[in-house]
């Protein structure tokens, strides 16, 4: 299986500090474009198709619009998550004229209303430009606090008009306080994973990876969907590029531990066979399926 997706941290500067964040804010030097350019450029050579520009806050890059524009051009269907803080209708003009595919509002787990209101905003700006493409989506974090209030939620989300929403498990973040306080126990992941069979009839509904797992497990004995499917996917079609051009087998990964080395000096083909990404392996055969690793306490810090 090639590689099909990359997650590529343009940055890891942010404008927001959100208590449940796992992305540390080491603000080490971000690629140059050219280097930027370089890469996109190999990862497109050996097949991927995907790129979801993350970070950090991919819109704190001011030359955005330009590795946008690469990305497109060079045939990857490009996403990016963001905040949504900075986007303004000229903004979103020029992010739709640089090609974007997708753009995904991080609306944390819905408790935070001035969220709610950014988001509120960007799909007013969409209606009064007249923007097809790129496709408004929602990422929302399915904190207890979600799963428990998920109709309200998403009834407010139909309300408004959106129709795609991507669904992720709460994962440690830097402030472990909000995982424990926040993770779902079996009862609550049962009870999201029933919600959102009956939320499929009005939205497109994507989950993360790890969602998929689970999915997996309890599903067991359903011979609808392949068992492939359901396998964690990090570090075979795809991986995290982070904003220095090191690449790891996901966003969750993103330790020294399991660093395959940088995009601009290796071959992909050589990222799968290296130590880091052996490392990576040997944790998800450990691991049981029902909590895949990513949903762990990991992170020490
Ligand atoms: C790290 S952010 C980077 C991109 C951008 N700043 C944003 O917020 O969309 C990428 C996605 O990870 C999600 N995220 C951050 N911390 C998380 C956590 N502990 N568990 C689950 N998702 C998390 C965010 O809500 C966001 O949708
Ligand atoms: S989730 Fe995104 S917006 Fe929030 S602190 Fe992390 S990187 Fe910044």
């Amino acid at each position: 299986m090639g590689v099909s997706y990359v997650t590529y941290k343009v940055t890891l500067k942010c404008n927001y500090n959100c208590d449940f964040c796992y992305q540390s804010r080491d603000f080490d030097d971000d690629l140059a474009i050219d280097e930027v350019k370089k890469a996109i450029s190999k990862i497109r050579r050996e097949g991927c198709d995907m790129l979801l520009l993350s970070g950090g806050e991919p819109l704190m890059r001011p030359d955005i619009e330009e590795i946008i524009s690469y990305a497109t051009k060079e045939g990857l269907n490009t996403k990016m998550a963001t905040n949504g803080v900075l986007l303004s209708k000229s903004k979103l003009a020029s992010l739709a004229d640089a090609g974007l595919d997708d753009i995904y509002i991080s609306v944390g787990d819905m408790t935070d209303t001035n969220r709610l209101e950014i988001l509120r905003r960007t799909k007013e700006m969409f209606k009064d430009c007249g923007i097809i493409k790129p496709i408004l989506g929602v990422n929302v974090i399915t904190s207890k606090s979600f799963v428990i209030n998920i109709d309200k939620y998403m009834e407010w989300l139909e309300k408004l008009g959106i129709k795609v929403v991507f669904l992720l498990l709460p994962k440690p973040g830097l402030d472990n306080s909000w995982f424990e306080r926040e993770r779902l126990t079996l009862p609550l992941y049962l009870k999201l994973c029933k919600d959102i069979f009956t939320w499929k009839e009005k939205f497109i509904i994507h989950t993360d990876c790890s969602f998929l797992l689970f999915r997996r497990a309890i599903s067991s004995g359903s011979k609808s969907d392949s068992e492939d499917e359901y396998k964690c996917p990090g570090g075979k079609n795809g991986f995290l590029l982070d904003n220095e051009g090191y690449v790891y087998p996901c966003s969750r990964f993103d330790e020294g531990q399991f660093c395959a080395g940088s995009i601009l000096h290796k071959d992909i083909e050589s990222f799968m066979q290296s130590d880091g990404f052996e490392r990576f392996y040997n944790v998800l055969k450990k691991e049981s399926s029902l909590f895949p690793p990513c949903l762990q306490k990991v992170r020490k810090h």
